[in-house]
C-alpha cells in the first residue's frame, strides 16, 4: 500500500492524487482520500485504479489544504468501496489510512464491539480508528490517546491520521512499514516512499520503527512511540531521479524485491499467525492431497512436499497445474484436498485445476499473494503470502513468502496430527521466526556474488544440483537463471547427475551445489567431486566449512534447520541470476517472451 499526506497552502487533494499515482506501483486495488476544511472531513474512496477513481469520484475537486491519501493492496477484506481507506471512527472526527497488518485486530474488534462500537468494514484498519476514539474518552490530548491506542497494536503498520479538532496538524506513525517526511517551504509531506512528493521537495526525514511524526504547515516533530519523547532527526537531501526513487534507489524492481524479503517474510509470519491452526486442522482431515501450481509457485509446491513428508508424514502429490487438469480428473473426489499455489491468483492453468477440483467436490485451499484475485474466489480457504506487489517478472519475494506460509502450515499440521515432538516443533517455529534476520545476513553476499557473476558471464550452461529438500531449490535456481539471463540451466537431483547430464560436463562448466547439512551431505560432496573430476567449476552453497575444500567458490550460509534452507538458500541464487542478467545487458524486470501472469492456457 502507499500513503501520502499533505499540509500547506495548496489544494491538498490535487497534490495527493499526483502522489498516489507515483505510489501506484505499491498496490492498486483501491484508493481513497480524506481532506479537511472548516472542521469537516471530506472522504472519497473506492475500488479500482487511481486514474479511473479520480475521474469518477472527482478526487482533485475535494476542498481543503490538508489531507491524506492511500492506495491499497488489500491484506484483510476484499478490495471494495467500503474496505478502501480512509477508515473512520464512530464520531466521524478521526480518519486514518494504514499500511501493514494488525495481528491482534480480531481481539481488539471483539472488545470494541462489546463497548458499543459499530464497524462498517472488514478491515483491521478501522479497528485503529475506534481504538483511538475509545482512548479519547478516557481523557488527555489527542496525541496521548493516539499513543495509548497504538501501544496496544501488534503487527506492522504505517499510519496517516487526521483529527478534525486539530486543524493545523497531521499525524504519521511508523512500525515495520516505511514512512518518510518531505520537508517543504510553508508546506510539509509524509509518504510511504519518496517519489510521492519528490516533485515538491527533496529534503526528507526517514522515520524509524516505533516513531511518529506530527506535521503542520510550518513545523514538524518526530517522537518515540513508546516514551512519547522527542527524537532528533537529521534532514537528508535526496539526489535520486523520480525513476530511481520508485525503485527506492535500486536499479531494478527485482533487486528491490530481493532486498524486501526480510520484511515480506515477517509480514507473512505475522499475517498468518492467527489462522494457521484452523487451516491445518482442515488439512489434517485429508489423506489424498494434491498440490497444483506453475513456474516458481510449482517449486514452492515441491518444497511443501518435503515439508509435509518430513513433519506431518503425509505425502502430497505435486503436479504442474497444466498436467493436473488433464491427467487427474478421475482421481479427484470429495475426499481430496487440492492446494493451489499462485502468486497472482490469475494463472489460467492453476485456475482451471482449481475449478476442476471444485467440480469434483474436492476441498480447495489457495496460497495467494493478490487479495481478491480469481483464485481466492474459487477456493474454499485462502492463506495470503503478504509479500506486497511484485513488479519484477521473475518471482522472488513471493516465492520465499510462499515457502514461509507452507512451512508454518507443515509445522502446525504436524502438531495437529502429533507426528513430530512438540519440543522440536517449537524450536523449528522459533527458528522460522528468525528467518528474516538470516535472509538479511545472506543479502550481505551480494557484492561477492556480483564478482562471481563477472567471472561467469560468458558461460553457456549451468547445472544446479541438490538432494532432498534442496532439489526444488536447485530447480528454482536454474529457473531464475534461465528466465532473466537467458543462459541455459538445468536443475536436478544430484543423484541423477550420473544418469546423463554428466556427459555434458567439461572444463569450466559451472555446477552450483546446494548443500546444507543433513543426512545426504556426504553424498552431495561425492557428486561435487564427480563433477570436479570432469573439470566442472564448483560453486557450493552451504554451511559446513569442508565444502570450501572441494569447491572453487563457497558461499557460506548461516546455520539453520535443514527444513528452513529452501527459504534462505533461494536468496543467493536470486542474486546470482540477477547480476548475470544485468551484466549480460538484459532487463531483469522484463525478460523477453515472459509475462508476470500467464492468463492463457
Ligand atoms: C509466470 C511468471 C512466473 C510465475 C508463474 C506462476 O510464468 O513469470 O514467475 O512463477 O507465472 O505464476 P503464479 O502467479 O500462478 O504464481
Amino acid at each position: 500500500c502507499g500513503i501520502i499526506g499533505y499540509i500547506g497552502d495548496g489544494r491538498a487533494s490535487r497534490i495527493i492524487v499526483k502522489g498516489l499515482k507515483r505510489l501506484e506501483y505499491r498496490g492498486y486495488d483501491s484508493a481513497g482520500i480524506v481532506t479537511e476544511e472548516d472542521g469537516k472531513l471530506y472522504i472519497k474512496k473506492g475500488a479500482g485504479r487511481i486514474d479511473e477513481l479520480s475521474k469518477e469520484l472527482g478526487f482533485p475537486e475535494m476542498p481543503g489544504k490538508r489531507g491524506i491519501g492511500h492506495t491499497r493492496w488489500a491484506t484483510h477484506g476484499i478490495p471494495n468501496d467500503i474496505n478502501a481507506h480512509p477508515q473512520t471512527d464512530c464520531t466521524g472526527k478521526i480518519a486514518l489510512v494504514h499500511n501493514g497488518i494488525i495481528e491482534n485486530y480480531r481481539e481488539l474488534r471483539e472488545e470494541l464491539l462489546k463497548r458499543g462500537h459499530r464497524f462498517d468494514s472488514d478491515t483491521d484498519t478501522e479497528v485503529i480508528a475506534h481504538l483511538i476514539e475509545d482512548e479519547l474518552k478516557s481523557g488527555g490530548s489527542f496525541e496521548e490517546a493516539m499513543r495509548r491506542a497504538l501501544l496496544r497494536l501488534k503487527g506492522s503498520f504505517a499510519l496517516g491520521i487526521i483529527y478534525t479538532e486539530e486543524p493545523d496538524k497531521l499525524y504519521f506513525v511508523r512500525n515495520e512499514s516505511p514512512l518518510v517526511l518531505g520537508i517543504g517551504e510553508g508546506e510539509n509531506f509524509a509518504a510511504s516512499d519518496v517519489p510521492a512528493f519528490l516533485e515538491y521537495t527533496n529534503r526528507v526525514v526517514f522515520l524509524d520503527d516505533r516513531e511518529y511524526a506530527i506535521i503542520g504547515k510550518d513545523f514538524w516533530v518526530v517522537k518515540n512511540l513508546d516514551s512519547g519523547e522527542t527524537v532528533e532527526k537529521p534532514v537528508q537531501k535526496i539526489g535520486w531521479s523520480l525513476e530511481m526513487a520508485e525503485k527506492a534507489g535500486y536499479p531494478h524492481f527485482m533487486l528491490k524485491e530481493i532486498y524486501e524479503q526480510p520484511r515480506a517474510i515477517r509480514d507473512a509470519l505475522h499475517g498468518n499467525a492467527g489462522i494457521i491452526r484452523s487451516v491445518a486442522e482442515e488439512v489434517a482431515r485429508y489423506e489424498k492431497i494434491f498440490i497444483v501450481a506453475m513456474g516458481t509457485s510449482y517449486h514452492a509446491g515441491l518444497v511443501a512436499k518435503y515439508l509435509f513428508q518430513r513433519l506431518a508424514k503425509k505425502v502430497p502429490i505435486v503436479e504442474d497445474a497444466s498436467e493436473f487438469r488433464y491427467e487427474f480428473e478421475d482421481l479427484v473426489d470429495e475426499n481430496t484436498l487440492v492446494i493451489a499455489i499462485t502468486q497472482s491468483g490469475e494463472t489460467a492453468d492453476t485456475l482451471a485445476a482449481m475449478k476442476l477440483a471444485k467440480r469434483k467436490g474436492a476441498k480447495v485451499l489457495a496460497i495467494v499473494n493478490v487479495v481478491g484475485s480469481m483464485a481466492t474466489r474459487i477456493a474454499d480457504l485462502t492463506l495470503y503470502t503478504h509479500a506486497g506487489p511484485e513488479i519484477g517478472v521473475a518471482a522472488t519475494k513471493t516465492y520465499t513468502t510462499q515457502l514461509t506460509v507452507l512451512t508454518m502450515l507443515a509445522i502446525e499440521l504436524a502438531r495437529v496430527l502429533g507426528t513430530a515432538g512438540e519440543e522440536y516443533l517449537e524450536r523449528l517455529e522459533m527458528e522460522l521466526n528468525t528467518v528474516p534476520e538470516l535472509v538479511e545476513r545472506v543479502l550481505k553476499h551480494d557484492g561477492s556474488l556480483r564478482e562471481l557473476a563477472e567471472y561467469l558471464r560468458e558461460k553457456r550452461d549451468f547445472f544446479y544440483i541438490g538432494r532432498g529438500i534442496s532439489v526444488p531449490t536447485a530447480l528454482e535456481g536454474a529457473l531464475k537463471l534461465k528466465e532473466i539471463s537467458y543462459i541455459h540451466a538445468e536443475g536436478l537431483s544430484a543423484g541423477e547427475l550420473k544418469h546423463g547430464p554428466l556427459a555434458l560436463l567439461e572444463d569450466g562448466v559451472p555446477v552450483v551445489a546446494i548443500a546444507p547439512g543433513g543426512k545426504t551431505f556426504d553424498k552431495v560432496v561425492s557428486n561435487i567431486e564427480e563433477s570436479k573430476a570432469r573439470g566442472a567449476y564448483i560453486i557450493s552453497i552451504g554451511n559446513r566449512d569442508d565444502l570450501g575444500k572441494v569447491s572453487d567458490v563457497f558461499v557460506k550460509m548461516p546455520e539453520m534447520d535443514e527444513l528452513l534452507t529452501p527459504i534462505v538458500y533461494a536468496v543467493p541464487l536470486q542474486l546470482l541470476a540477477y547480476h548475470l542478467a544485468v551484466l549480460r545487458g538484459n532487463d531483469p524486470d522484463k525478460p523477453r517472451n515472459l509475462a508476470k501472469s500467464v492468463t492463457v492456457e
